[in-house]
């Protein structure tokens, strides 16, 4: 098994460019399916999770070729199965996108329940929910979720969700893009990748309106045709990097983000002393690398995200004074570092939702496991920070979602490698 060698202790200079958002890409190409056409996607990260989705798709008959690097496009019209391969299904989690999408484009779908990073209890009950008021009858097992049209036919609805889920926001948009009548999602998630999703649907012809705001309106349209869309950049990709430089220090300018989607994160890293810089697409930060303790609560979109809870922790193990890190949104998700991050000197002490962080002068190399794809980019921030030299073991993980990981940090004046065991 593969994993990284980080020589620790190097401050990163330069510039890096961050891919196409992971988490819009998986919507995105799972929604090609409702398109009668051919989709040119652009800005498309070439990281593992897309690629099993590209197979997932080509498997059911969806035509695909990536005519140049991060460019993807898909023609879906000789798409038949509504029945997608579950071995491949059950690799990764954002495969229930295929279920509202198939839904909507031929009123049913066999779905296998999804894979993927399993650092909580992940229930798809809002995504059933959604799709039952849209008409569905829906039948569960241990291994499936098999959607056909009830008897009064698949159809537009309110559909209020009880917890904001951005997966199920996203799937409930998908499955009423193509269904008579109007969907209103209530209590719907704000996230960049739901804007995301909703301006590629709309380039191709949908009528979604609201995205962004708690309350999503789909009005349905007879059928989407073909186009081209460039997907946003990576809100959690720019965190880690950023996240990277205010813990191991440095100064560097990161590429091709969107600063707005940044400011939950950029606040929280200049209030521990981090220097931030905001240009048109570009943020530079500067860090000494020793940091103040702060509080962050983890909230969904404009809070400050869960999948940055693991990367601003590492910051605060090295920062001066107490920090309080509170998770809302996955409780258990602390399990998946902490107890690593610990055995390379940090002094963190779980409370139920909170963690609490007593800053310490260093942190010190260690052989690290990681258990989730942002655990796993925590450990190489402890890496890059530590002294001496650390291996991140389970590296696939983090390669489902951080593309080119190693070059991107090397150019930094990183010293990290990908070894083989
Ligand atoms: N929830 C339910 N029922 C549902 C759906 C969600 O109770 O039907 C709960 C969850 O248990 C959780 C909360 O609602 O407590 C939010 O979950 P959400 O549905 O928003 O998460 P998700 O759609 O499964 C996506 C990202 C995650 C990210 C979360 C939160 C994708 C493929 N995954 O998951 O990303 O942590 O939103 O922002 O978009 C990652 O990139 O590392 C990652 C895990």
């Amino acid at each position: 098994m593969a994993k990284y060698e980080i020589i620790g202790g190097k401050t990163l200079n330069g510039s890096v460019t961050i891919s196409g958002a992971k988490n819009a890409a998986v919507a995105i190409l799972p929604a090609a399916i409702l398109v009668a056409g051919k989709c040119r996607i652009e800005n498309v990260p070439d990281i593992s999770d897309v690629r099993i989705l590209l197979d997932i798709l080509r498997d059911m008959g969806a035509e695909i070729c990536q005519p140049e690097v991060g460019v993807v496009e898909i023609d879906s019209s000789n798409v038949k199965s509504t029945h997608p391969n579950p071995e491949l299904v059950r690799k990764m989690r954002a495969s229930y996108y295929l279920m509202g999408s198939l839904l909507s484009r031929f009123g049913q779908a066999n779905v296998a329940l999804p894979g993927g990073c399993n650092f909580a209890s992940r229930p798809i009950d809002q995504h059933i929910k959604g799709f039952i008021a849209l008409g569905a009858d829906v039948e569960e097992t241990d291994d499936y979720v098999n959607l056909k049209p009830g008897a009064e036919g698949l159809h537009g609805n309110r559909v209020s969700l009880d917890v904001v889920s951005v997966g199920a926001t996203m799937n409930i948009i998908m499955a009423s893009c193509l269904l008579p009548g109007q969907t209103v999602i209530e209590n719907a998630a704000k996230e960049p990748h739901i804007v995301d999703l909703a301006n590629f649907l709309n380039t191709m012809g949908a009528n979604i309106s609201g995205a962004g705001t708690d309350t999503v309106k789909v009005r349905g349209v007879e059928k989407l045709q073909g186009g081209t869309y460039a997907i946003i950049p990576d809100q959690i990709e720019a965190g880690t990097y950023l996240a990277a430089v205010a813990a191991a220090g440095g100064n560097v300018l990161v590429q091709n983000v969107i600063p707005k989607h940044m400011e939950c994160i950029t606040s929280k890293l200049q209030e521990m002393g981090a220097k931030i810089y905001n240009y048109d697409d570009s943020i530079r930060i500067v860090s000494e690398g020793r940091l103040r303790g702060t509080t962050v609560k983890t909230r969904p979109y404009p809070g400050f995200p869960t999948d940055m809870q693991a990367q601003i922790c590492v910051c605060m193990t090295l920062a001066d004074g107490i920090s309080r890190l509170t998770e809302s949104v996955y409780e258990t998700r602390f399990f998946g570092y902490c107890t690593e991050l610990t055995s390379m000197g940090a002094d963190i002490l779980i409370n139920g939702k909170t963690a609490i962080v007593s800053g310490r002068e260093k942190l010190r190399g260690n052989t690290v496991r990681a258990r989730d794809l942002r655990a796993g980019a925590a450990l190489v921030i402890a890496g890059l920070a530590a002294e001496s030299t650390t291996y991140v073991e389970n590296i696939n993980y983090i390669e489902r979602g951080y593309e080119r990981i190693v070059e991107k940090l090397t150019a930094l004046g990183a010293q990290i490698r990908r070894v083989e065991d």
